[in-house]
């Protein structure tokens, strides 16, 4: 199992250990899964419970597995889940020392033991599933929809040609999981002020689209040294993101569109 960074509240005390029924026939196709729990409200610390899933018994991938654990070990054990396939980016945790989906990670490509922890340095609501009430509220911050000044041609939406499309290519497909912004030590430190990678990508997005019509006014929210240049081009957030985007890069985009610009 690799090593991460843990969530915030992380006294870790001994957990308990769940096996499912099994004959010697099939115990051969066990794997172990080490499964942070922790309930705030119980007082406390956390822990790490173990379960044993049958991978003759169990879908391919983690969510599967954390599935069949809730269902039949420990119907208490809590995360996030909704459309399981990579489309909602509910199901995002680290898994064995990586951010990623538990529903697009296969089981079969994690070796040896599974440990997982709700994604690193947020506050944990319970077990997996971690607060993203400070991660939304920046994304609100950065207004992500479309503000014009100009009105819409009468009866008609704005368009758009295929060029201008393309360039939101690598931006739209964001499905705001996290894992970005919590694999980036800059964010660990600084998430109080510093947006962040997915944050950012977002507001690369709106300042990417032709029809917006307020650039200005978003590259002057963002000229600060801590919302936008904490970011080091350390790459953790390109490295990690499930639908392959590449934060970096945005951020970089979003350097030069400051450096560019005639004030
Ligand atoms: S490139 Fe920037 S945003 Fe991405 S992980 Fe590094 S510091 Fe964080
Ligand atoms: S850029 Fe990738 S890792 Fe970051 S929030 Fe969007 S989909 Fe998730
Ligand atoms: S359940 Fe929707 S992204 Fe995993």
């Amino acid at each position: 199992m690799a090593e991460f960074a843990l969530p915030k509240n992380s006294r870790i005390t001994k957990g308990v250990t769940h096996a499912p029924s099994t004959t010697p026939s099939d115990r051969k196709r066990l794997k172990t899964f080490k499964i942070y729990r922790y309930d705030p409200d119980s007082g406390e610390n956390p822990r790490y419970d173990t379960f044993q899933v049958n991978l003759d018994d169990c879908g391919p991938m983690v969510l599967d597995a954390l599935i069949k654990m809730k269902a039949e070990q420990d119907s208490s054990l809590t995360f996030r889940r909704s459309c399981r396939e990579g489309i909602c980016g509910s199901c995002s945790m680290n898994i064995d020392g990586r951010n990623g989906l538990a529903c697009t990670t296969a089981i079969e490509d994690v070796k040896g033991d599974i440990r997982i922890t709700p994604l690193p340095h947020m506050d944990v609501v319970k077990d997996l599933v971690p607060d993203f009430t400070h991660f939304y509220a920046q994304y609100s911050s950065i207004k992500p929809w479309l503000q014009t000044v100009t009105p819409a041609p009468a009866g008609k939406e704005r368009l758009q040609s295929p060029e201008d499309r393309a360039k939101l290519d690598g931006l739209y497909e964001c499905i705001l999981c996290a894992c970005c912004s919590t694999s980036c030590p800059s964010y660990w430190w600084n998430s109080d002020k510093f947006l962040g990678p997915a944050i950012l990508l977002q507001a690369y997005r709106w300042l990417a689209d032709s029809r917006d019509e307020m650039t200005g006014e978003r590259l002057d929210e963002l000229e600060d040294p801590f919302r936008l240049y904490r970011c080091h081009t350390i790459m953790n957030c390109a490295n990690v993101c499930p639908k392959g985007l590449n934060p970096a890069k945005a951020i970089a985009e979003i350097k030069k569109m400051e450096a560019e610009r005639v004030v």
